[in-house]
């Protein structure tokens, strides 16, 4: 486990806290139509913190080619139809390039700089000179909206019970999933982000915004340069 990340409930636990089998019930949102308005018909992209393949899969169908990669074989386990790579980001070299790189669900917030400053290596090293990078902010009021739950209309409670700061302007973020049948947690370190940080991050790692691809500025597509 990551230091600062647990996870607690049925199934496997992944080193950030997430568990495997929450995943495999999560049903996907917007996220495909956001990424395919972005980025060209039939791209190559890698898709970075793949989960079970929640993204991947709708991705697949929409005919892209993906490449999904995560830290957990068995999130990876059940990815179909995809090439998959299993291992952390930071360290991620595969000596080739593709259209698009995806960086969503917030990895970008991580709360070690290094970390963060490793995963947006990465996603430069990947991209090709003429691709882009996909990368999926925080909303702004995720730390300071806390306590707050939604119900899903598939039928669970997400709760984000508290967002606690533990310095070097790093909150710990305690989460549940509550489903009739089971519930999971995950506590993860966030380091809040304003769009001039998040910029100058994306600078440091040779990438810059192109444009932000939703009016909440969350989807964001990021070229070199
Ligand atoms: C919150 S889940 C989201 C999964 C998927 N993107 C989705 O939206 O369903 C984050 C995933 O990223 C993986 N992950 C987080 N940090 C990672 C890292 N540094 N290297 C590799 N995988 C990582 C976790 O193992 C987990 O499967």
């Amino acid at each position: 486990m990551r230091e600062g990340y647990e996870g607690t409930g049925p199934g496997a636990i992944t080193p950030d806290g997430c568990a495997v089998e929450l995943y495999t019930r999560l049903s996907v949102g917007e996220e495909p139509d956001i990424i395919s308005a972005a980025v060209p018909a039939g791209a190559r992209i890698l898709e970075l913190g793949s989960g079970v393949g929640r993204v991947t899969h709708p991705l697949l169908e929409r005919g892209f080619t993906v490449t999904a990669v995560d830290e957990s074989a068995e999130m990876l386990e059940r990815v179909r139809g995809a090439r998959t790579i299993c291992g952390p980001i930071e360290d991620l070299d595969l000596g080739e390039t593709f259209d698009v790189v995806m960086l969503a669900s917030f990895l970008v917030h991580a709360g070690d700089v290094e970390v963060r400053r490793g995963l947006l290596k990465t996603c430069a090293r990947h991209v090709a000179e003429d691709g882009c990078v996909l990368i999926q902010r925080e909303g702004p009021d995720y730390h300071t909206n806390v306590p707050r739950e939604r119900l899903d209309p598939t039928g669970f409670t997400i709760r984000i019970v508290s967002a606690e700061p533990v310095g070097d302007g790093v909150d710990s973020i305690h989460a549940e999933y509550v489903f009739p049948d089971a519930t999971w947690t995950q506590t993860f370190l966030a380091r809040p982000l304003t769009k001039e940080q998040f910029e100058e991050a994306l600078g440091e790692a040779g990438l810059r915004v192109d444009r932000y691809l939703t009016e909440d500025g969350m989807w964001v597509r990021a070229v070199k340069g």
